[in-house]
């Protein structure tokens, strides 16, 4: 039996086993997948020159990323239109034979397979806490067995930049780095929670090496990468280093305290477009995607009200309120990314201002989307993604949101009218960092789920059933304890036993008090106390 995740449209068995002790010869179409799947093959010590046949036929009457894949004893044949269709089927053959328990044979079958939505994504705050390169090609390595195919890069935020932009060379400076770091929220309001007294993020920065490095292994595994600049909220590393870019001009430093800053950029100077159009330049050189994240979410528009500029602006261009001064910028940034050949993509909040242009696809992670403006957005006619937060939060405890939980996220479940389905581009899990500083708490809070997110993003809806899927996962873990990777297990993900639902009532409290609690109870890798 084929137990991979995400589950296929149709798995049909057939008699007997593909062994291949003796290697694999592949052949045929996709230059790309069978490169890919010969170093798979390398990996595992297996030659891929000899022994059974491994075929790639190019077969054009398949869609995009859809693909068959056929084992019989003798030989086993992936047909695809394209190399991503190609490539996911040397993945899902993959897969099975990784965790079958010789890694030298899979049962024999016969899959048809097509991904439900084509926007699958991950996304990873490493603003907050910064994860080094390898650490990223670890986790879109993972992404690409699992299917998914879009890693959005949360790149700078309040508390850290972590790209090098080389035409501002105090970002990386200067503004990677905070004084100190809140490790938990009592008292959080009064800022007396605990703390860890030292600088935190000097030097812990992407260089454009780097990126170049991570979009090229991204691009063999079918990942697109829309990075992230939050911008003219969660902008305060920016700031710091560059102070004309606010409504003061304050010498600022960078912030050492989580949750949403005052300390935004002024869109009434000038100061902010020259900046937003330098950093696109380097963004559209690095980034050979479609999108690029302009953030836009949490903008407390306090300083806009008494700022001199910003009202002069908002008289100027005879707007209504401060939401359209930001929906004027807002439009700035997307004519600008369009003579740039790219799309613009923003969170839910890009919405307030009801004068944002079509063609912004919008992230949908707060509010119903009757009331804030999601539903006006579908009408028009344009697209979203979903990341709604009381479900793939990925940085809120299991207890808070469990496995069962995370995997009903879908428009049907968000009661979206079905009319607008083929408007959602597909769906996304965030993990933001501020509580998680190394690759245990990590890995414990995203492993399992972005196994329910791949099989929620790929599979059809009358192919999700969260006790198959279980199933299926027992097997699948297997493969996250060969390449050591921690995760949750399921006394700690799934909170339907008694103690199950006593821990989900201690929720926010608990999160804020402790951020290492689940892991500490329920994981055998115990974490750092850096
Ligand atoms: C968000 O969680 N502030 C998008
Ligand atoms: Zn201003």
């Amino acid at each position: 039996m084929i137990s991979v995740i995400p589950n296929p449209l149709s798995v049909k068995e057939l008699e007997g086993n593909f062994e291949f002790a003796d290697g694999i010869k592949v052949s045929g179409a996709f230059g790309g997948a069978k490169r890919y799947f010969c170093d798979v093959l390398a990996d595992c010590s297996i030659k891929s020159d000899q022994g059974k046949d491994f075929v790639f036929v190019c077969d054009p009457a398949l869609g995009e990323e859809e693909y068959k894949l056929t084992v019989t004893p003798e030989k086993a044949s992936v047909f695809a239109s394209s190399e991503a269709g190609a490539f996911y089927g040397a993945q899902t053959f993959r897969l099975a034979s990784e965790l079958d328990t010789d890694k030298k044979s899979i049962a024999c079958t016969e899959i048809h397979d097509k991904p439900r939505f084509r926007h699958r994504g991950f996304m990873f705050d490493v603003a907050r806490h910064f994860f080094d390169k390898e650490y990223i090609k670890k986790t879109l390595d993972m992404m690409s067995i699992l299917k998914l195919n879009t890693f959005h890069w949360h790149l700078s935020d309040d508390q850290g930049w972590r790209i090098e932009i080389k035409k501002y060379p105090l970002l990386t400076e200067k503004g990677t780095t905070r004084g100190s770091t809140a490790i938990n929220s009592v008292g959080w309001s009064e800022h007396k929670e605990a703390r860890i007294n030292k600088p935190y993020g000097e030097g812990k920065f992407y260089t454009q090496e780097d990126i170049r490095e991570v979009v090229e292994y991204a691009a063999e595994r079918h990942i697109n990468i829309i990075p992230e600049i939050d911008m003219p909220g969660h902008l305060a590393a920016a700031i710091a280093c560059y102070p004309e870019l606010s409504c003061t001009g304050k010498q600022i430093e960078v912030s050492d305290r989580w949750g949403v800053i005052d300390v935004i950029g002024c869109c009434g100077k000038q100061a902010i477009y020259k900046f937003v159009e330098n950093v696109i330049d380097e963004l559209v050189e690095l980034f050979p995607y479609e999108y690029i994240h302009i953030g836009g979410d949490e903008v407390p528009k306090d300083q806009w009200k008494i700022c001199p500029d910003c009202q002069a602006k908002i008289s100027k261009l005879g707007l209504k309120d401060e939401n359209e001064l930001q929906g004027d910028f807002n439009n700035f940034v997307l004519a600008y990314l369009k003579s740039k050949n790219r799309k613009m993509i923003g969170w839910n909040e890009i919405l307030d201002a009801s004068t944002l242009s079509d063609e912004t696809v919008v992230q949908w992670w707060c509010g119903e989307y009757k009331e804030n403006g999601v539903e006006k957005w579908l009408e028009k006619g344009n697209n979203i993604v979903i990341s709604y937060a009381p479900f793939v939060y990925m940085d809120h405890m299991y207890c808070m949101k469990d496995l069962p939980l995370f995997y009903k996220h879908s428009p049907e479940t968000l009661g979206l009218d079905n009319k607008y389905f083929s408007q959602v581009l597909g769906m996304e899990a965030p993990v933001w960092t501020e509580y998680i500083r190394d690759t245990v708490k990590l890995e414990f809070n995203i492993y399992p789920r972005l196994q329910a997110l791949s099989e929620i993003c790929w599979s059809a809806e009358n192919r999700k059933d969260f006790a198959d899927f279980e199933k299926r996962l027992a097997v699948n873990v297997k493969l996250l304890d060969a390449k050591g990777i921690n995760h949750a297990p399921k006394e700690c993900y799934d909170c339907s036993s008694d103690e199950g639902r006593e821990r989900q009532s201690v929720g926010w409290d608990l999160w804020a008090e402790d951020p290492y609690y689940e892991v500490k109870n329920f994981s055998k890798i115990q974490p750092s106390d850096s």
